[in-house]
């Protein structure tokens, strides 16, 4: 059906306020009731204006003119598996963006990031040699400190939000309740623990989180640091502004390193190299959060010893075997194997090795293309094992039949203790 816009304005002013869904929605508990009255408005509006047009970018400007005041800016995207590199990235919109979620298409957002990597081009970055396994009983007795009903509860808390758009207000608030749970986290730290957390702000409303173990013996030969990441922003590809609960992608892989991150402070590690835990910002946004942090650390001179990426830790197609699965493509292979040898000492599920299908990808791809090794582990086999409810209102922790299994997000945060703990050191 198609309307005119005079009927759109009428339209506009005739929303009322009182509705009675608000609370059989349960939306967003951290929000008041004027918050929900306003949330379900929005809804009202989008599902109204979504008859006038299905393109992204003119609904967006219908139902918020103000938010969409930047959808006309140029861009600089890579646009995956349309250009095969960075370098023959293409002039476009903010807005187009969104169109290219609506086809599902992913791209990295290298407008204000076109160095990254130039300077590190450079210069001889050291090179990684990976130590044997050989804090064998430290990282069982982390592990044996790994909660799965702690995810859970920080989860339920996380898909609360709305969305975790990153340009919206629920973004900003999703990561500020981050932040929060680390400074927790880190408040009850044993006093030997040196600790510290730091808020990466960027030009949109939603931050990355950075908390980091400082070595416990400062070395200018150990001042390269291990990170471990995963995004905490979300997306709902038809319409930003729609829900996105966002509960494998990516809130899987923020509490499974949250948790590892834990169950480390609490047994009082204290690493050799700095051990960084960074929760991104607009992973959605094209790689933003994390491409704005690689090219502060590439433009500071500092160097990183491992990254691994934690993307989806939590979905379990059903009737296959649940595994831990290292993605082999756009990462760093000594540092994938040398990962694969950790999953095989300390977890418990098979471990397999998976490619990625152009048009996919994480935060580990801002690390790799600054030069320093990045890792990717996954909850399964891309081509056969995806997840079909990413990026939608139905990505939540409550599908059928063991589906979504904290079981084996927990096998995750496993690795991302052992990444902590042997590439890290201990003394
Ligand atoms: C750093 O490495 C150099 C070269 O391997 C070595 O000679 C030096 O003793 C090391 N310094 C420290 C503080 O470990
Ligand atoms: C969500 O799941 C329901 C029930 O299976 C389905 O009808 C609906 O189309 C799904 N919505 C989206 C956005 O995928
Ligand atoms: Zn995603």
């Amino acid at each position: 059906m198609r309307l005119s816009l005079s009927f759109v304005a009428l339209a506009l002013s005739a929303f009322v306020s009182a509705d009675p869904l608000q609370t059989v929605l349960g939306l967003q508990d951290n929000t008041d009731s004027a918050g929900l009255s306003s949330q379900n408005q929005l809804l009202e509006r989008i599902e109204e204006f979504s008859e006038l047009t299905s393109d992204p970018v003119e609904l967006y400007k219908l139902v918020d003119p103000a938010g969409a005041a930047d959808l006309d800016e140029p861009r600089l995207l890579h646009i995956w598996g349309i250009q095969d590199s960075e370098e023959n990235a293409e002039w476009v919109t903010e807005g187009d963006k969104l169109r290219l979620h609506q086809q599902g298409i992913k791209f990295t957002d290298t407008t204000e990031t076109q160095d990254l990597g130039k300077k590190n081009a450079l210069k001889a970055l050291a090179v990684t040699e990976f130590p044997k396994i050989s804090y064998g009983t430290q990282v069982r007795d982390v592990i044996s400190h790994l909660s799965a009903h702690n995810m859970q509860d920080n989860l339920e808390k996380l898909t609360s939000f709305f969305n975790r758009f990153y340009k919206s207000e629920n973004g900003g608030a999703s990561s500020h309740w981050v932040y929060s749970q680390v400074l927790d986290i880190i408040a009850k730290a044993p006093p030997s623990t040196p600790l510290s957390l730091r808020k990466f702000t960027h030009t949109f409303p939603q931050s990355s989180v950075i908390a980091r173990f400082e070595p416990k013996y400062p070395s200018p030969n150990k001042t390269a640091a291990v990170i471990i990441g995963a995004h905490q922003d979300s997306a709902n590809y038809r319409f930003p502004l729609l829900p996105a609960p966002g509960a494998d992608d990516d809130g899987s892989g923020t509490v499974t390193i949250l948790e590892a991150f834990r169950a480390l402070v609490d047994r009082g590690f204290t690493p050799e190299y700095p051990v960084e835990f960074h929760w991104y910002a607009a992973e959605e946004g094209g790689l933003l959060g994390s491409r704005a942090v690689a090219a502060e650390y590439e433009s500071l001179g500092r160097d990183v010893r491992a990254m691994i990426q934690f993307d989806m830790t939590a979905y379990t197609k059903q009737s296959h075997t649940p595994t831990v699965a290292f993605i082999t493509t756009d990462v760093n292979t000594p540092l994938t194997e040398y990962t694969i040898s950790l999953a095989e000492e300390y977890a418990d599920y098979p471990v397999q090795r998976a490619k990625l299908f152009p048009g996919a990808g994480s935060d580990h791809m801002s690390w790799h293309r600054a030069g320093y090794p990045g890792a990717f582990a996954t909850e399964g086999d891309p081509f056969t094992e995806f997840d079909p409810y990413i990026h939608t209102s139905n990505d939540t922790m409550y599908l059928a039949d063991g589906e979504f299994s904290f079981e084996h997000a927990l096998e995750f945060s496993k690795v991302a203790v052992a990444f902590a703990v042997e590439l890290g050191g201990w003394v």
